[in-house]
């Protein structure tokens, strides 16, 4: 059975993103660590849209986890066609004071779970001439960010992979999309990494979307084969507007705003 697989869908973007491909008659394989939250949404999916919805539950922030859902992809004789890296956490705050194992944890989980899912799930749709990827990254993943540097530049990771893959996988057949969220009211930036002062300079009065709105977004880039996609009008003008200027003049100026608003 063909199925779309979408990391980090059992809430936020991805859940939103689910509840929208399931309308769309996807047949779902769901995956991220909340065995609880993925079972209820597949029970609801599969019920509303009369679809399939199935979940494995695993933590891709271990290096082991890619291949363990690759594997029992193939117990369960699914074929992936769509495959989306969504799963995501990240970090504010002073570098040197953060925690060095969550750090590490959220690099595997942003970029190297992403990249052996990639390298695992790539080789049938090329072999099939048929299947897509959409690799999320962030409107962080155009610029150094501050106070949030090693989440940033697991985003620029993502970006320069994936607009890498998609050339490479151009003659192919198969799409592969950099979609770039903005501020999104999700658990996000209550999460552990983010929940701190640090943070809170970044959310208060950012301009925010809904992870229905994003969602939404990301399938119509989706459907029009697009490979590059910001979501939200004004984060796709800031990403151009950011992108154009020097690297160092951008870091410069959110450090000096970050330290302004701690008052340090
Ligand atoms: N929200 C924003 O403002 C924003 C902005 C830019 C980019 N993004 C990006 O958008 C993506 C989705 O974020 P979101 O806002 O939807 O965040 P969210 O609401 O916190 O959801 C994150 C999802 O990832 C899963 N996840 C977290 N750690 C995991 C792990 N170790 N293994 C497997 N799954 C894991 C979570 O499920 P479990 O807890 O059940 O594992 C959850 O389903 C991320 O890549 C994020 O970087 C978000």
């Amino acid at each position: 059975m063909k199925v779309t697989l979408i990391t980090g869908a059992s809430g936020g973007i991805g859940e939103a993103l689910a509840c929208q491909l399931a309308a769309k008659k996807h047949n779902l394989l769901l995956v991220a660590r909340n065995t609880q939250k993925l079972k209820a949404l597949c029970e609801v999916l599969s019920e509303r849209y009369g679809i399939t919805a199935q979940y494995i539950a695993a933590d891709l922030s271990k290096a082991d986890a890619a291949r363990v859902v690759f594997d029992e992809t193939r117990m369960r004789n699914l074929l992936v066609n769509v495959l989306v890296n969504n799963a995501g956490i990240g970090s504010s705050g002073e570098f040197i004071k953060n925690n060095l194992e969550a750090e590490l944890a959220m690099l595997q989980l942003n970029n190297a779970s992403m990249v052996a899912l990639c390298h695992l799930f790539l080789p049938d749709m090329v072999q099939r001439k048929e299947g897509s990827i959409i690799n999320v990254a962030s409107l962080a993943a155009f610029f150094p960010s501050p106070y949030m540097s090693v989440y940033a530049a697991s985003k620029v990771f993502v970006r320069s992979f994936t607009e890498a893959l998609t050339e490479e996988c151009k003659p192919q057949g198969i799409n592969v999309m950099l979609f770039s969220p903005g501020f999104t009211s999700t658990d996000f930036m209550n999460s552990p990494g983010n929940d701190n002062a640090w943070g809170k300079t970044l959310t208060a009065g950012a301009y925010t979307q809904t992870p229905q709105q994003v969602a939404k977004e990301m399938v119509e880039a989706w459907q029009k084969k697009k490979t590059f996609h910001v979501s939200g009008l004004l984060n796709a003008f800031f990403a151009n507007i950011l992108g154009i200027l020097p690297n160092a003049m951008v870091a410069r100026m959110f450090a000096n705003s970050k330290r302004k608003k701690m008052n340090v």
